[in-house]
This record gives C-alpha cells, sequence and structure tokens, in this order.
C-alpha cells in the first residue's frame, strides 16, 4: 500500500512527529532509520534524511523506491530572503532552485541544471493550497506565505550572499535539502511540498537567531504538517 514520505533533515525536526505515530515498523537504509506507520489516520514514513542535498535525494529515491510513496513532504525550517517573513512565520513552496548550481560559464543561467528542462521545481498545488488553508487554522498568529525556495549545500549567514540570492533567484526562503528533494521526486513523478517555518534572517545575525528560534519554528511546521495529514483525502 502507498503512503506520504515525509523528510526531515534533522531529528529535531521529526521527532515531534514521530512521537505521534502508531504501528510503526523500522527499516534501515542508507544510514537512516524510515519509521513506517500511521499518523492522523494515514499512513506515512517518516525519517531523518540528514543535512544537505545529497542525503535529501538519496532518501527521496529511497522513499519512493522502497516504500512507493505517492507523495512527499519536506518539513523544518528556513532563513527568510524577505523583510516581510519574520521568524515563526512559514514559506509553502511553489517552486524550487539550486542557488549553488553554476554553470554559467556554459551560458546557463545561475540556477539551471545544463541539460534538464526546468529552471525550477514546481510544487503540487493541490498540498499547497491545503497546506494554506491548514496553517490559517493551526497557526493562526503567524503569517504564511507561497513562494519560491532556494537550497544549497551552505548555511546562510552573510547580507552580501543573501543579497545575490534574492536577487538572482527571487527566492522566499533558504535552506539545505528542498530542491534535492524536489528534483527527484519530480524525476519520479512524484508530488511533494515542501513547508519551512523561519528560524532566522540568512543574514549576520542567522548564527544567534537560529539556536534561538529554532525550537519555535519547528513546532509550527511540524503542527502544519500533522494538520495537512488529517485534512487530506484518502
Ligand atoms: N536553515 C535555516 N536557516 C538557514 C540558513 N540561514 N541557511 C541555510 N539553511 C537554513
Amino acid at each position: 500500500m502507498r503512503c506520504i514520505g515525509i523528510i526531515g533533515a534533522m531529528d529535531e525536526e521529526v521527532a515531534g512527529l514521530k512521537e505521534y505515530m502508531q504501528d510503526v515498523e523500522i527499516t534501515r537504509k542508507a544510514s537512516m532509520e524510515f519509521y513506517a506507520g500511521t499518523l492522523e489516520g494515514k499512513k506515512v514514513v517518516v525519517v531523518r534524511s540528514g543535512v544537505g542535498k545529497v542525503n535529501a535525494a538519496v532518501c527521496t529515491q529511497i522513499l519512493v523506491d522502497e516504500f512507493q510513496a505517492e507523495a512527499v513532504i519536506n518539513t523544518g525550517i528556513a532563513g527568510s530572503l524577505n523583510n516581510d517573513i519574520n521568524i515563526g512565520d512559514i514559506v509553502l513552496s511553489t517552486d524550487l532552485v539550486h542557488h549553488d548550481m553554476d554553470a554559467v560559464g556554459f551560458g546557463y543561467p545561475k540556477g539551471q541544471i545544463p541539460r534538464m528542462e526546468e529552471f525550477s521545481f514546481q510544487s503540487d498545488q493541490v498540498l499547497r493550497k491545503l497546506a494554506a488553508e491548514a496553517c490559517r487554522e493551526v497557526n493562526p498568529d503567524i503569517q504564511v506565505f507561497e513562494g519560491r525556495i532556494a537550497s544549497g549545500d551552505q548555511f546562510i549567514a552573510d547580507q552580501d550572499v543573501k543579497d545575490f540570492i534574492v536577487k538572482e533567484f527571487s527566492a522566499y526562503a533558504v535552506e539545505m535539502e528542498g530542491a534535492a528533494i524536489a528534483q527527484a521526486a519530480s524525476l519520479n513523478h512524484v508530488p511533494f511540498l515542501v513547508i519551512r517555518a523561519i528560524s532566522d534572517k540568512a543574514d549576520g545575525s542567522a548564527h544567534v537567531d537560529y539556536p534561538a528560534f529554532e525550537k519555535l519554528a519547528i513546532e509550527h511546521s511540524v503542527k502544519l504538517t500533522k494538520k495537512i495529514l488529517k485534512e487530506l483525502q484518502d
């Protein structure tokens, strides 16, 4: 039977989901533990991928191959790239791009993977709409945004680097896994959504804000993920 795959990069990002799961069976593969069971009445596989794009892509492929995931949700935290998006707010991906992909020397725009059609990977619109409505219900005190998310194997904590990513990609948030999950899911024709709560502003204050607000941000994304599962049609 098929299931929804739920990926968080770090233990903290999936712990709040695992604790509510029932009938859990653990499978170990590629140094990851896949928790298969039910959550809010839906069949799910929850997994900590590890940080970065390679871990995230490997994890997504396993969810597709071993668990026949019919959709993939990535839940976690991100840095804000927009002054209106505050710490604690949620960004739902419209599409995702690799901000560190660079084949400019071959005439490709920054972010474009050579010899692939897509510049960015489009999220599932049905999941996104459902998530936006669910977020207003379970997190009424914060804002929810729908926009592009930029991913790279870098923690962004520098105003100049942030400015470059904003200018080049018009992204709303920056993190380290989403585009890899999006690309792997797209290659397999599996719908996906990336849900990120903001932990920092991806500038010089990020190293201080991140540890201070990580927990609060994770609470928002976990709460939302559970509500989405509850509202999903079987
Ligand atoms: N995840 C949370 N904050 C981030 C940042 N500033 N850069 C990259 N990934 C992040």
